[in-house]
């Protein structure tokens, strides 16, 4: 049984009277049926972790695939676990996009994420013109061919299906859609890792609200979801949790 994974991506949003909303959050769903992740800007793991108090789990938004050195304005991998984090988002289309970001250096930053022992959040999804060309899955499968690293496991693997055109645009792909990419990934995992590549949580994000998040989780494949913007508010993001 793959455990079910409700994560909220805070992007480049948060300061630290943004807590509160942890606070809340937490205050409403003490016992969460499913694992709950909040990736907050680096600024703020710390401070989360020690509010979180291991109540729920926090994550980074991206890491360098190097331990230590000359990269200024770079975090580690080793620099997110002392903070606290558990997990750490890695090949966001964000960054894919705003810094160039190849599948290649993708799996490296992953490869340094699971030596420090935190679990992989992989994004991979194509574009609305990769879409119109019916490029779907050759994209998706190509990046996660590039991006999930060897010793990819069920236990330190996450892997996010955000279709770029659905992120902060409030338009989802039908159901249909999401089920059709995510049993193709599901395909390809098994494939690769056989029967660890079973127990990879497989998360839709992409415009996930109150509104849409169960008819989501219902669909074949989804053990959760990513959400970017409704993951800031206490209220919204705890609705999602508590459909999943
Ligand atoms: P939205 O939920 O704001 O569409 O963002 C999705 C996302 O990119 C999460 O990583």
């Amino acid at each position: 049984m793959r455990k079910k994974l409700a994560a909220g991506n805070w992007k480049m949003n948060g300061l630290k009277a943004s807590l509160t909303e942890v606070e809340a959050l937490i205050a409403a769903h003490p016992a969460p049926a499913c694992e709950v992740l909040l990736c907050p800007p680096a600024t703020l793991v710390s401070a989360m972790a020690a509010l979180a108090a291991g109540r729920i789990a926090v994550g980074g938004q991206d890491c360098h695939p190097k331990a230590s050195g000359a990269h200024t304005g770079d975090i580690s991998a080793a620099m997110l676990k002392d903070a606290g984090a558990s997990h750490v988002i890695l090949g966001h289309s964000e960054r894919r996009a705003d810094h160039a970001e190849t599948d290649a250096l993708v799996c490296a930053k992953s490869e340094a994420a699971l030596a420090e022992g935190l679990t992989a959040v992989i994004c991979v999804g194509e574009t609305e013109a990769e879409r119109d060309a019916g490029a779907t899955l050759a994209v998706v499968g190509r990046q996660l061919a590039g991006s999930v690293p060897a010793q990819a496991t069920a236990a330190t693997v996450v892997i996010a299906y955000e279709p770029v055109w659905a992120i902060g645009t409030g338009r989802t792909p039908t159901l249909e859609q999401i089920a059709e990419v995510h049993d193709f990934i599901r395909a390809e995992l098994v494939g690769r890792f056989g029967a660890e590549g079973d127990g990879v949580r497989l998360l839709y994000g992409g415009s996930v609200k109150p509104a849409n998040a169960a008819e989501i989780f219902a669909v074949s494949n989804v053990d959760g979801a990513l959400v970017g913007g409704a993951s800031l508010k206490a209220a919204d993001f705890g609705a999602i949790v508590a459909a999943l």
